[in-house]
């Protein structure tokens, strides 16, 4: 009889595993914030902004509602605005450039490196000077630390000293990843990171927080997070929103923190063991030497012939896949009017046609990571 047949479906993401470790730990701290019934900006919110900070070594963390929303409130914090330009990668998820549009900037695209997935530095200067042509002002750039990874925060941070640009970086993805033996948080201007469920160290709904070492900034995101108060909530001295992260989400992460480096280690062990089994036969992700990625995806290359058949084969086996990009920025009905910097985006554009990611969480043992392995190997090697 065939030992494949109906196999069982692996999670992609296994949100329940984590859930069932830490579901008494969880369910105190939630039960605490019910108890004091302070749901907005309680204590819980104050203590875990202490501890992310303390984390990434940085000196302020401003939590907020969402990942996207911590991006708005970094570039609206420095005034980015109408007749500005914000140079973002093409390959990425849109709420990199969504953003820059959703505070009247215009994003100018560029390329990512074809080994890393991340912003290709070499095309920052060219994409200020391409916006300048364009009558724009370059205010910013936004490296992504994809999936997970590093961006190259030297290589960017020197690009975007001739044009004084302000760093966004946007470690939704990449947040307790290392660059020079730091954790993100401190490159750059200002980080924003992400909370959604599926993210390295997500919570259980939306959030986000913006990270910095400047304490101008810190004070005006605080404000803007609460509808641009000034010295209480009803003097508003600029125009903000209402975004805060919920008392009992950071009472969440809070408790997620505290296993967030083991789990780490435990997705690095995965991907290691990927990586050495399917290099053969496929590109596996690369690190470069001083980085470190906490895989918010582990994520291969095949030849686009040999795409689709490769996910049919893994889904017939019970092994979901995912493709994170299929459509590159620039070519989106909704930023394909945007333009594209002086080197092109030709590598975006080959990527998305490319990649395919695998499952991958802190709690994927070794005997499904190898039905996983041995699936792939079988779709490919024929
Ligand atoms: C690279 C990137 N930036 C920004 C975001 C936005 O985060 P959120 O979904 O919390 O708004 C995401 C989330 O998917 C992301 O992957």
């Amino acid at each position: 009889m065939n030992q494949r047949l109906n196999p069982p479906m692996i999670p992609f993401i296994d949100v329940a595993a984590q859930r069932r470790r830490l579901g008494g730990a969880i369910d105190a701290a939630v039960a605490r914030v019910l108890g004091h019934c302070q749901f907005m900006l309680g204590p819980e919110v104050n203590a875990f902004e202490a501890e992310l900070a303390a984390f990434c070594g940085a000196k302020h963390v401003v939590t907020c509602a969402s990942g996207t929303d911590a991006l708005v409130l970094a570039l609206r914090a420095k005034g980015i605005g109408a007749g500005d330009a914000v140079i973002c990668p093409s390959f990425t998820f849109c709420a990199t450039a969504e953003v820059v549009v959703l505070v009247g900037a215009t994003p100018i695209f560029i390329d990512v490196d074809a080994a890393t997935f991340n912003i290709d530095a070499k095309g920052i200067v060219g994409a200020a000077a391409a916006a300048k042509r364009a009558g724009l002002l370059p205010k910013a750039v936004i490296p992504v630390d994809l999936f997970g990874l590093a961006a190259d925060h030297v290589a960017v941070a020197d690009a975007a000293k001739g044009d004084n640009l302000f760093i966004l970086d946007d470690a939704a993805q990449g947040f307790g990843a290392t660059f020079n033996n730091r954790r993100l948080g401190t490159f750059g201007h200002a980080t924003a990171t992400s909370f959604f469920p599926a993210k390295p160290l997500g919570c259980y709904g939306d959030g986000g927080a913006v990270i910095t070492d400047d304490d101008a900034t810190a004070d005006i995101m605080r404000s803007l997070r609460m509808h641009g108060q000034g010295s209480d909530r009803y003097d508003n001295v600029r125009i903000g929103l209402a975004s805060r992260l919920d008392t009992i989400q950071a009472a969440i992460l809070t408790e997620k923190l505290k296993i967030f480096p083991d789990e780490i280690a435990s997705r690095d062990r995965v991907a290691r063991r990927y990586s050495e089994a399917l290099s053969d036969v496929v590109t596996t992700p690369s690190v470069p030497a001083g980085m470190s990625s906490v895989w918010a995806q582990y994520t291969i290359r095949v030849a686009p012939g040999k795409r689709d058949a490769l996910a049919i084969a893994l889904k017939a086996e019970g092994i979901p896949t995912a493709i994170y990009y299929p459509i590159p920025l620039h070519r989106q009905q909704a930023y394909k009017h945007y333009p594209v910097g002086d080197g092109g985006v030709a590598v975006s554009d080959r990527l998305a046609g490319e990649v395919i990611s695998l499952p991958m969480h802190a709690y994927l043992d070794e005997p499904t990571q190898d039905r996983i392995i041995a699936a792939v190997r079988r779709a490919l090697v024929s």
